[in-house]
Formats: C-alpha cells, sequence, structure tokens
C-alpha cells in the first residue's frame, strides 16, 4: 500500500521525519492469557494492567513519545514552587503560538475544564457546542449547567463525507441562544478537533462564523484546543485559501476569533502530562488563577512540575511542524484505509487521532443496549492484544434528568494513535487483526453491566458477556433486533 494520505496511488511514499533511539520492549500475549486478562478486567479495556497489552490504541492521551530535544529539556527543570523560569517560558510560547495573553498552568485538561466551568457557569445554564467530550461536559454539569449539542447533523452520522464534520450548525446554535436566553449561555464550547465525532475537524470559516454569531450577542467562545494543531493541519488540506499559510498561521487565526482555551496537554503539546487554561481577559485570568491555587496548585506550576513545563513549550513548537503532522496523521490514514479496502465500517472521513469503527454496521446483531462497542473492542484485544476504546453508549452515560441510557448514536471503537510511538508493522497488524474479527464478527457475544459507577462510568465499569463467559463465541450469535438501536437521540 502506498501510504499517500488519500491521494494519486502512484506517488512515492513518505516517511516519518525522525528516527528510533531508544525502545520499550513490549510483551507478547497468547490468547488463553488474554481471555483471562479481560475476563478479569471485566471486559473493559480501561481495566487491562498495561503489561497484557501489545498495541496500546487506548488513547492517544499523554502516550505520546517525547524527542531528544525534549528530554534535553527535562533536565533543565527549575523546580522552584513560585515563578519557575521554566512557566514564563511556556506562557510566552502559549502566547506565541496560541495567541492568548494569560495562561494557567493545570494538571491535565479536566483541571482547566474545572477552573473554566466553575468561574462562568451557573445553574441552570445552557452550554452549547460542537458534541460533548465526557470530561468537559461532566465540569459543566457539576458546575449546574446542561450541555446542548450544535454540531451538524453530518457528525452523527458515521458514513457523511463532509470535510469538516465538526462544524457548528449556526441555526442550531442561535435556536438555544433564542430559547434560554444570552443570559444564561456562559459561553460557546467550540472543539477543535471534535474527538467523539471521530476526530473530525471544524472549518476556518465555521470557526469565524460561529464565533460572529456569538460575539455580537456578547457571548464568550472558548476553544477547546486540545488537538487545534491536527485541527490547523486538515484546514491546510481541505479548506481553501489555506494552501499556503503554514500551520503556525492557522492556529494563530482559529484562536484569534476565542476569548480563551483549555487544553490537555497531553495530546498535541507531545507531552505526557500537564494541561492550561489561556485566556485574554485579564480579570478573568486573576480569577482562574486564585481558583488553580486551591485545585491545582500555585499559579506558576499548577500540578506541573518544572521540567514537564519545559518539555510542554519545547513540545508546542515541535507540534506545528508539517512534515511532523503529515507523518502523524498520514500514519493514521494508513491504518484507515486497509480497513476501508477490507470494507470494515469505520467513520469517515478518516480523522485526526485515531480510527473510529463502526460497531453498530460491525456487529448488527446487537442492540445498543448489548453494548456492541464494548464488546467488539474487548473482542479485538482477545484476538491480537490490540487495545482500543468504546466511545459510544457506554461513554455517553446516563441522562442526569431522566436516569436513563444516553442513547449515543455512535457507537464505536476507538483505536487512537499515540505519536511518534508505533511503527507502519503495527498498523498492519492491527487492520489485520481487526479483519479477521470482522470476518467471524457474528461470533462476538453482547455485554451486560455488573458493575456500573455513578460518574465517568466507561473508565471503571464491569460487564459479563450474555449467553456464555468469552467474548467470542464457538458458533455464530443468534441474531436480535436492532430497532432499539435507531431511535437514538444524542
Ligand atoms: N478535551 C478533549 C477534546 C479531550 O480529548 C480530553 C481528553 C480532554 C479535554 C480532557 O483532558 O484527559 O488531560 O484531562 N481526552 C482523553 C482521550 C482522555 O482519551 O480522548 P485530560
Amino acid at each position: 500500500m502506498n501510504r499517500n494520505n488519500g491521494k494519486t496511488r502512484n506517488r512515492r511514499s513518505w516517511a516519518e521525519p525522525y528516527k528510533i533511539k531508544m525502545v520499550e520492549p513490549i510483551k507478547m500475549t497468547t490468547r488463553p492469557q488474554r481471555e483471562k486478562a479481560i475476563a478479569d478486567a471485566g471486559f473493559n479495556t480501561f481495566l487491562l494492567s498495561s503489561k497484557d497489552v501489545y498495541i496500546d490504541l487506548l488513547t492517544d492521551s499523554g502516550t505520546n513519545a517525547m524527542s531528544d530535544n525534549q528530554w534535553a529539556g527535562m533536565l533543565l527543570g527549575d523546580e522552584a514552587y513560585a515563578g519557575s523560569r521554566n512557566f514564563d517560558r511556556l506562557q510566552k510560547t502559549i502566547t506565541e503560538y496560541y495567541g492568548y495573553e494569560h495562561t494557567i498552568p493545570t494538571h491535565q485538561g479536566r483541571g482547566a475544564e474545572h477552573i473554566l466551568s466553575m468561574l462562568t457557569i451557573r445553574k441552570g445554564d445552557s452550554i452549547p457546542g460542537n458534541m460533548y467530550f465526557t470530561t468537559t461536559r461532566m465540569h459543566q454539569e457539576l458546575a449546574g449547567g446542561q450541555f446542548v449539542d450544535v454540531i451538524i447533523d453530518e457528525a452523527h452520522d458515521p458514513t457523511s463525507l463532509h470535510p469538516f464534520k465538526g462544524n457548528i450548525d449556526l441555526d442550531k446554535l442561535q435556536s438555544v441562544i433564542d430559547d434560554v436566553g444570552v443570559a444564561h449561555i456562559p459561553y460557546l464550547c467550540m472543539h477543535a478537533t471534535v474527538n467523539m465525532a471521530g476526530g473530525q475537524p471544524i472549518s476556518m470559516a465555521n470557526i469565524r462564523a460561529a464565533s460572529k454569531l456569538c460575539h455580537n450577542q456578547d457571548i464568550p467562545v472558548f476553544l477547546d484546543a486540545t488537538r487545534a494543531v491536527e485541527n490547523a493541519y486538515f484546514i491546510k488540506i481541505r479548506e481553501e485559501g489555506f494552501e499556503n499559510t503554514s500551520i503556525e498561521d492557522i492556529l494563530k487565526a482559529m484562536c484569534s476569533h476565542t476569548d480563551g482555551c483549555t487544553v490537555s496537554g497531553k495530546k498535541d503539546c507531545l507531552v505526557n502530562i500537564g494541561g492550561f487554561l489561556a485566556l485574554n481577559d485579564a480579570e478573568l485570568a486573576d480569577r482562574a488563577r486564585n481558583e488553580c491555587v486551591i485545585y491545582e496548585g500555585l499559579h506558576t506550576y499548577g500540578g506541573m512540575a518544572g521540567r514537564d513545563m519545559e518539555a510542554m513549550a519545547r513540545g508546542i513548537e515541535e507540534s506545528v511542524e508539517f512534515n511532523y503532522l503529515h507523518a502523524r496523521i498520514g500514519q493514521v490514514v494508513y491504518l484507515g484505509e486497509q480497513l476501508l479496502e477490507a470494507g470494515v465500517p469505520i467513520v469517515e472521513p478518516i480523522g485526526g487521532h485515531g480510527i473510529f469503527v463502526d460497531a453498530r454496521r460491525f456487529l448488527p446483531h446487537l442492540t445498543q443496549d448489548q453494548f456492541p462497542a464494548q464488546a467488539l473492542a474487548a473482542a479485538l484485544y482477545v484476538d491480537s492484544g490490540v487495545r482500543g476504546m468504546e466511545r459510544g453508549v457506554v461513554s455517553a452515560g446516563r441522562d442526569p434528568n431522566t436516569g436513563q441510557n444516553r442513547k449515543s448514536r455512535l457507537e464505536l471503537v476507538r483505536l487512537t494513535l499515540p505519536r511518534r510511538v508505533y511503527t507502519q508493522a503495527h498498523m498492519d497488524v492491527t487492520a489485520e487483526s481487526v479483519i479477521d474479527l470482522f470476518e467471524k464478527r457474528d461470533h462476538i457475544r453482547g455485554l451486560t453491566f455488573s458493575y456500573e459507577p455513578d460518574h465517568l462510568r466507561f473508565f471503571r465499569a464491569r460487564f459479563h458477556p450474555i449467553g456464555g463467559d468469552s467474548i467470542l463465541a464457538d458458533a455464530p450469535v443468534t441474531s436480535v433486533s436492532s430497532t432499539m438501536s435507531d431511535t437514538a437521540s444524542v
């Protein structure tokens, strides 16, 4: 296969703009060992021990490989409690690349979400956004607010080829504002890229239009810029007029339409831990520093060590290099194209940080109440030791008002690619396993809860296969009607 990011087949291949200097051995396991490990983990891939995982595609969060330049920076950590020089360097770098004036460092992305939610949301408020993210919505709800989805309809359709499925539907946004009133909308929560839709980007035109619509009505706009650099790559290659603009300039232009951002540094910033809240409003930033001191740490470290902040500053500089991004997203495309060629249903277009397998179409014999994506992730682990993650009805959780499962329209298994970690051969092994499973898909059993936590249940829930003890049955599993899953509403 020619690694050409979906363009003409005859082009020459590219390769990663780095070479491997240090390796971490990984264990090969046998199928009986994996059968036992997944049963011990309650059929939840989050509960597997990493030592039992061969290729870990659970998340791209904090799983990045740092460069020699970043590791060198780790030795320059200024671990002073107050006023670390690495914080100054980080804040300058964030201003240079993202454009915001004030940086409040946090232990990771959800720390920034917590502070922003506490400061801006009052009980009864509504927060419109382009699809929910689990921790973001949780903090909005804990602060008394309610998330309202205003993403375009195409985002909920895994087969739609819209190039910017992360876009905000301006009519939906305006009608939320009309319904609840400006006074009850603390901000627009804009994600770039949209994780739960499959790493789908939002266009510059849409960022501009949605921000203008809000700003005209005095509603602030906060960007979840966790994967905004990857979003900038898509703008460069897909949006007219940006072919010749650098990633750096696109990123800055995206942010310039917004009032601040929350970032999990564990993704685009190429580090293993850390995050930040960045703001333009000096007064809000001051209040945020006060909260930071309570929940994260002093406002010049926010839960990060000095060395972590240095690594993050250097990671931000590396993250905007086009050749790096081309290889990073090219690897995702390489995996996705193999699956598409074999007829495996995945979310298209292929997104930025992973392949999202459509478990509804993969396992039509299971209803959504039998957690098809959870079951598929467990079966994939048993087949090959590849660890993916459920992003469907289990992740969507229960509606806090009704207590009912939120029936997410998307029922996906995410195969997320850590940055600069795996090789093309790892992608081949992964694709072969998914394709083999697809051929015996009717052997995969559904699941039922054996333990369900109150909040963010996907992290710690436990399950049991329906009709047997193992996730892969010896014979095809009897088909059941799936009409229930078609009435989805989230
Ligand atoms: N926003 C987005 C879009 C994210 O994907 C995440 C984390 C966060 C915020 C929260 O950041 O983990 O540093 O507290 N996503 C991880 C994932 C967990 O696997 O997608 P955090």
